[in-house]
């Protein structure tokens, strides 16, 4: 695409200037190693001393914080999973007297109790310098406006980028998610340079702003911070064409902090830069626990460096990754993008398959839109999956069949599995405002 830089028209967006980037964002690799060091000695310290669930499996496990004299020796910690939050359902990861939380946030989780995360002052402030470094290195500058489109509430999604988009010196337009003709209206009329939002959902006003005949292209937003749901780089090329902006990527989990804990850089688009002085990653073959080398894929599991409320030790966060060498920012590794998470694969007749994988099909087959769900039904004890996906409002009815077809044929040479297609009347499946739900399980249990 072409792509226009905000101050020089015509121009593909300028890595910040030097001298623009804070300190903390030049360390050398050897000056970050050192202060992770330091920070992780801290945290771990801090979990034994006041969080009773470190203490106990730190000693289960023969482990001291002393143990921890360089960086490698956190492998000899146990890891952490959403089970054992569960487990200490609500406030029992706390390391902090209760008067000392200033927030709390919850994830839904698709079963079950939510988790409950808390945040003091100081780690408010983190977040916010987290957010405010991801929304800059995503091309947003002080002075612009920000549309936040993620939901708030107990979601971290909205509160997140409100507070960093804050931070940064921006302008904020909490829009939150929902009522679609009006975000389409919002961005016309207060012209924001920024938006924030689920990819899933920026589909969803792309296309409110086609139904109303306004030309996306000609509105004032020049980057798109996306996240909180997997995505691919299909469906960044369709956003990119449908807008003049740059789509970039932004991860984060509740457990761990919420949005900012990695972002991709603008001038790179490249994979995402984790935040490491904050949020110490490690790649875990899922399998066996092992710790993988860069550049291979594996579980991300991430320890928090600097959070006093809610300190996290190796979280399994089931989000499968792999890290390089850092590029924009030269000392902070970068992970992939999130194609998938180790629980939300579908094996399909011994076949792993990522609702990831379907969507790259979809997003190269004329006649459907991009919103797709995938529907596991069980005949005669095997499995079967549908892809229902939407129709173009303008797509002929004998297209339909023929894209079906074409999807299908697609499927079975790219990922290898016999699946069903069914191209529904558009807007028809279920939309989310927040995140989509790709996979709906009707097998009986
Ligand atoms: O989704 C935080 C967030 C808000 C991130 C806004 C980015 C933007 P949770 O609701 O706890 O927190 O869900 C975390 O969402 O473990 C991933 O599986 C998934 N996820 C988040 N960002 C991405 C991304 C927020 N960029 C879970 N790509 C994570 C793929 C993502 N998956």
């Amino acid at each position: 695409m072409t792509t226009s830089h905000i101050d020089v028209p015509g121009t593909r967006r300028l890595a910040p200037a030097p001298g623009e980037l804070p300190a903390d964002e030049r360390l050398s690799r050897d000056e970050l190693q050192a202060r992770q060091l330091e920070r992780l000695q801290w945290t771990l310290r801090h979990a034994y001393a006041h969080v009773p669930f470190y203490r106990q499996v730190f000693d289960a496990a023969g482990v001291h914080p002393d143990d921890c004299r360089e960086l490698a020796d956190l492998r000899k910690f146990p890891t952490t999973t959403k089970h054992d939050l569960r487990d200490n359902y609500p406030f029992g990861m706390f390391a902090v007297p209760q008067e000392r939380l200033r927030r709390l946030h919850a994830s839904s989780g698709t079963t079950g109790k939510p988790t409950v995360v808390g945040y003091t002052q100081g780690d408010l402030d983190v977040w916010s310098a987290v957010m405010a470094r991801s929304i800059f290195a995503a091309g947003g500058r002080p002075g612009h406006k920000v549309h936040v489109a993620f939901g708030y509430g107990l979601f971290t999604g909205g509160l997140g980028a409100h507070y960093g988009a804050e931070r940064l010196g921006c302008t904020v337009i909490p829009a939150s998610g929902g009522m679609t003709a009006r975000q389409v209206q919002l961005v016309t009329d207060l012209q924001p340079e920024v938006i924030m939002v689920t990819p899933s959902y920026m589909l969803t006003i792309l296309d409110e702003f086609e139904r109303q005949g306004v030309d996306a292209r000609a509105s004032s937003l020049r980057v798109g911070i996306f996240g909180a749901e997997p995505w691919t780089e299909q469906m960044r090329l369709e956003i990119e064409d449908r807008m003049d902006l740059d789509a970039v990527d932004i991860y984060g989990l509740s457990e761990v902090i919420g949005p900012g804990v990695a972002q991709e850089c603008a001038e790179t688009k490249d994979g995402l830069t984790v935040w490491e002085d904050h949020f110490y990653p490690e790649i875990i073959d899922p399998a066996d626990g092992r710790v993988l080398p860069d550049g291979e894929t594996g579980e991300l599991a991430l320890t928090s460096l600097t959070k006093e409320a809610m300190p996290v030790i190796r979280y399994r966060t089931r989000d499968l990754t792999a890290l390089r060498p850092g590029t924009a920012r030269p000392a902070f590794r970068r992970m992939d993008r999130v194609t998938g998470r180790s629980d939300d694969m579908i094996i399909l007749r011994g076949v792993n398959v990522f609702p990831t994988q379907i969507e790259e099909i979809v997003l190269v087959t004329d006649g459907v839109a991009p919103h797709f769900q995938l529907r596991l039904t069980r005949q005669d004890r095997m499995d079967e999956l549908t892809v229902l996906v939407e129709a173009r409002t303008d797509t002929p009815a004998g297209r339909r069949d023929s894209a079906a077809t074409e999807i299908a044929s697609r499927v079975k040479d790219g990922v290898g599995i016999n699946v069903a297609v069914e191209v529904v009347d558009p807007e028809t499946l279920e939309r989310s405002v927040g995140k989509m739900r790709r996979v709906i399980d009707q097998r009986p249990r």
